[in-house]
Parts: C-alpha cells; sequence; structure tokens
C-alpha cells in the first residue's frame, strides 16, 4: 500500500463497497432494481488470472478465485507444487510465461524479493497476496471494515448497513461515511500485517501505537521503516513494549498470529517472547482504551493472541473483516487487471 496513494486506496475501497452492494441482492436488494447498480462489470471477461501461492491460504485464495468469478473472469490456483516456479525455473522466466497467457499475477510468496522479482519480468500487473514483509490486500478489507462501522466510532454517524431507509437511497452513501482520526492500537509481533499498517492508516489521519518486545526481531526492518519515513507516517506512530500502554485510548485493538507462516521452528522461543501481549478484556480496561473498542484480526487466530472472549464476544468485527477480502480484491482486480484504472501505482500526492 506504499505504493498507492491516499487517493487510490480510498478509490480502492470505495469501490469495494459498490461492488459489495451490487453482489449481495439481499444486502441492497433496491439497488438490484436500478438499471446503474444492477450487477458488478464484467471487466475480466475472457481473462485469466494467475495465483502464484507458495504458502497456505484460506482467505485470500477463496476471496481471490469468488472474485474472479464474480468479475466474469477466471482465477488459475498454482500452487508451489503445480509449476516450475522455484524448482525448475526461475521467477523471471515464469513471470514472462505467465504473464505472456494471463491477465495479471496474484502472488504469496516466502521473502519479499520473489514478488519484486515477478513484478520486474511480468508484463502484466502483479499484486501481492502475502510476502514476508507486507499484508497489502489484508489492510484493504481492515479499512473497509472500519469505514463501514464508522458509525461504532462516531454517535453522530447512522450505521450504514444494518438501516433500511438508506439501502433505499444507494447512491447517498457514496463515498463511506468519513472515519473519524481512530487510535488504533496493534499488540504483538512486527510482522507483514502491522507493516501496511504503518504505511496507510498515518496517512489517512489515524493514530497508531503499537506494543511489541524490545529485541529487534519483533520489530520492523530497516526496508520497512524507511518506507514509514519516506511516507511521514513515523510521526502518527508511538511503538513501545508494554501492551497496556499501547492500547491507551484505543478505539480499535488489532493483532495478529505471533507465530507467522515459515516461523515454526521458531514457536517456544515467540510463546515465550511474547507473554503478556494476550489481548483480553482485562489488558485493554486496564490499559485505559476507549470502553467502545473494537478488535480487529487478520486471520487465522491462535488463542495464544487473543482470548475468546474478545474474539468472539460483541467488540469482534473479525467474521465481517473476512468477509472484506473478497470485496476489497475484487475491487483491486477490477481496477487493476480488469480496467488498468487505478492510474499510475507509482504516483505521488
Ligand atoms: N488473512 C489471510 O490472509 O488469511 P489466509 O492466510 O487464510 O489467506
Ligand atoms: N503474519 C501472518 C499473516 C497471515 C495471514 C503470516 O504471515 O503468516
Amino acid at each position: 500500500l506504499a505504493d498507492l496513494t491516499p487517493r487510490q486506496i480510498d478509490k480502492v475501497i470505495t469501490h469495494a463497497r459498490y461492488l459489495k452492494q451490487v453482489s449481495l441482492p439481499w444486502l441492497l436488494p433496491q439497488a438490484r432494481e436500478t438499471a446503474k447498480l444492477r450487477m458488478p462489470s464484467q471487466s475480466l471477461f475472457s481473462k485469466s488470472v494467475a495465483l502464484l501461492f507458495s504458502k497456505r491460504s484460506t482467505r485470500t485464495r477463496i476471496a481471490a478465485e469468488t472474485a474472479a468469478t464474480l468479475l466474469g473472469g477466471r482465477a488459475l490456483f498454482l500452487g508451489r507444487e503445480d509449476i516450475q516456479l522455484g524448482v525448475n525455473e526461475s521467477a523471471r522466466d515464469s513471470a514472462r510465461v505467465i504473464g505472456g497467457m494471463c491477465q495479471g499475477i496474484f502472488a504469496r510468496v516466502g521473502a519479499h524479493e520473489e514478488i519484486e522479482e515477478l513484478a520486474k519480468y511480468s508484463p502484466v500487473p502483479v499484486v501481492n497476496a502475502l510476502s514476508s514483509l507486507w499484508h497489502p490486500t489484508q489492510i484493504l478489507a481492515d479499512l473497509l471494515t472500519l469505514q463501514e462501522n464508522a458509525h461504532l466510532f462516531d454517535k453522530n454517524l447512522q450505521p450504514l448497513v444494518s438501516d433500511p431507509k438508506l439501502f433505499a437511497r444507494a447512491k447517498q452513501f457514496y463515498p463511506l461515511s468519513k472515519l473519524r482520526p481512530l487510535t488504533i492500537a496493534y499488540v504483538g509481533d512486527s510482522a507483514n500485517v502491522l507493516h501496511d499498517m504503518l504505511v496507510t492508516y498515518p496517512r489517512l489521519g489515524h493514530q497508531l501505537r503499537i506494543a511489541s518486545p524490545e529485541d529487534e526481531k519483533y520489530r520492523a526492518p530497516k526496508e520497512v521503516w524507511d518506507r514509514v519515513v519516506q511516507l511521514e507516517c513515523d510521526k502518527n506512530i508511538w511503538w513501545g513494549k508494554d501492551p497496556k500502554e499501547a492500547v491507551q485510548g484505543a478505539d480499535v485493538v488489532v493483532t495478529d498470529t505471533w507465530i507467522s507462516m515459515g516461523q515454526e521452528a521458531e514457536k517456544a522461543e515467540r510463546l515465550q517472547a511474547f507473554q503478556g501481549y494476550q489481548v483480553t478484556e482485562a489488558l485493554c480496561r486496564e490499559g485505559g482504551a476507549n470502553p467502545d473498542w473494537k478488535f480487529l484480526h487478520c486471520l487465522p487466530r491462535k488463542p495464544d493472541e487473543v482470548d475468546d472472549e474478545v474474539f468472539y464476544g460483541p467488540r469482534s468485527l473479525v467474521f465481517p473483516e473476512a468477509d472484506n477480502r473478497k470485496w476489497t480484491i475484487m475491487a483491486l482486480f477490477d481496477l487493476i487487471i480488469g480496467k488498468w484504472d487505478l492510474g499510475p501505482y507509482t504516483e505521488r500526492e
């Protein structure tokens, strides 16, 4: 997301909201009746998107496959065991060949350099489906979820989704309600999900408060922090080691697994390092979070990082957040692969 301007990010979120509304007839029946809002564009008609996944996935994969279907296209799931990439063939050669037959590539890789190599040599757009450093599509879904729930953070706003009168006037709620500036706390490991938060939320006016263990392996690596500073996001970030201090005043509390894919060998060491970092009601109460704080998690989730009371409780937005993976990935596919309409993605504001 560091490659996108705030305006481009906003465009993706607004478009995701539109695609969600026109794709879910039970959510917005009236929208179906108007000619303009009848169905999503078929911008992927006769097009194929290669899903190059070298790691497991439930949400990202299913979101991508179902989104491509709704846009009239086809997603080809190509797992690590399926193709020559990384075993018999270089990323350079694979990117050229796959890009010769498909109109877009959605890639989940190990080391971030792998996707940079694909992007360098692919003749078609490459979208990051998760790498060691970044997980951009996750934060797009988180943003849509927060915007849809703007009324939870601002008593002056009406709920967008549950009021039938608002449904009848669909066009009147574009763009989405403006989210008031939030304090967003992240308690846990400095991994791909947090890194995209770092380069996104401060540019949208939100404050980030982060707690992770002091050891530098649990802090953002230099290449990530350089982007944070380049985008002047560091001015709106507080980073310490005490989870209670981090959740002070938090409207939203976020965490992720302590053991990301590929770190399984470090399990014992990581469980030890993150003692005291579990998100619980008690932690947020004692830390002085906003009494109405809400909870986000990219999933998959382990109880180590958040207990059942929070995860399955009324504060949790995790399942709407998971659903929104689909609409945000669909918006990206429509704009980047279908219509080539996101503008130059290196543009800066
Ligand atoms: N949140 C997320 O990326 O989930 P998956 O690994 O299941 O795709
Ligand atoms: N940080 C996690 C995110 C999973 C969606 C991982 O990389 O495994």
